[in-house]
């Protein structure tokens, strides 16, 4: 566990997101995302039922909840990556329902997933060029204005080499991606998430898998994201990272949302210690260990 490491930026906390009493569904006051009745099941299985949510704009918000508890699946849900049985959900004000991934993606939310896609058998460089919005008008522009297209293209290159210059991966831009190590695909994937200017990031567990000595720098780029005005939504295990860059906390268990608040107040919450430590639930149900453990830790370091 990498619970020593803490960001060198100090973050600047963003304050009074919400509309009245924190709580599970809380109105924001400049919602980016928001998301009602939302419900996906699976055979018998409902993995994800959420009555309300808003993602606050400009802000770091931490989805935190047990394993199974619906966070992977209401990622894709929200990015088109999946479809809900019902519900709706809008991202700057434009609904989403039935807009595909690809045009979620141009309209600025971009999503990075849990078990990272970076192609293998294409160079880190390739790689970067795939995560960039204006791709999709390729063939228009190679076919109609190939001078302009070149230009594009020159562009391309250039932001990709100033991205990953700044993820310390621009020596590698010749390498195969499969050469990478785990968390060096977790930066690369961050780093190509950032090729289409979003507004919205939606990072799936950025930190699983990555090392100590990566994780600084993971944490960093998130805060650096907030500083450029973007809005980060990102699902995390480790709680020392989330207290520390989180502005905003929503916590699912069993598909719903069950707490939200700032980390500190969430931390302290029944619910969300019941959530982890499963006070109502059989081990059976399969408690994830390592988060009760973490959860523990914390519950102490508060008091
Ligand atoms: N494609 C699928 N088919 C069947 N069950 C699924 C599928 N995807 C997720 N689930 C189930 O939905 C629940 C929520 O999973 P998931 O969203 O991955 O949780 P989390 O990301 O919070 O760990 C789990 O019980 C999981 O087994
Ligand atoms: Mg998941």
């Amino acid at each position: 566990m990498s619970s020593d490491v803490t960001p060198t930026a100090k973050p600047v906390k963003t304050t009074g997101l919400h509309v009245g009493d924190a709580g599970p569904g809380v109105r924001k006051v400049d919602p980016i995302l928001i998301a009602d009745g939302v419900k996906r099941t699976f055979g018998g299985l409902t993995a994800v039922d959420v009555a309300h949510v808003e993602v606050p704009r400009g802000a770091i918000t931490a989805l935190i909840g047990p394993n199974g508890a619906g966070k992977t699946t209401f990622f894709n849900l929200l990015t088109g990556f999946d479809k809900p049985d019902e519900g709706k959900w809008e991202f700057d004000g434009r609904s989403l329902a039935h807009v595909p991934a690809y045009r979620v993606a141009r309209m600025g939310l971009i999503r990075t997933f849990q078990l990272t896609k970076a192609l293998g058998l294409l160079t880190v460089m390739d790689n970067m060029k795939l995560g960039a919005k204006s791709q999709t008008g390729e063939n228009l522009f190679r076919s109609v204005l190939p001078f302009l297209w070149r230009k594009q293209e020159d562009g391309i290159e250039e932001k990709a080499v100033e991205l990953l210059t700044r993820f310390k991966l621009e020596p590698k831009k010749d390498d195969y991606a499969a050469s990478l190590s785990g968390g060096q695909r977790k930066l690369l994937e961050m780093a190509r998430a950032l090729m289409s200017d979003p507004t919205l990031v939606m990072l799936d567990e950025p930190m699983a898998g990555v090392n100590p000595a990566l994780t600084q720098s993971l944490l960093d780029h998130i805060l650096d994201l907030k500083s450029q005005g973007m809005t980060v939504l990102f699902v995390e295990h480790d709680m020392h990272m989330v207290r520390h860059i989180a502005d905003w906390v929503i916590v699912m268990a069993e598909g719903q949302i069950v707490a939200e608040g700032d980390p500190h107040t969430v931390m302290q919450d029944p619910a969300v210690i019941d959530a982890y430590l499963g006070a109502h639930h059989d081990a059976d149900l399969g408690i994830d260990t390592e988060h009760v453990e973490v959860l523990k830790e914390l519950i102490d370091d508060e008091q």
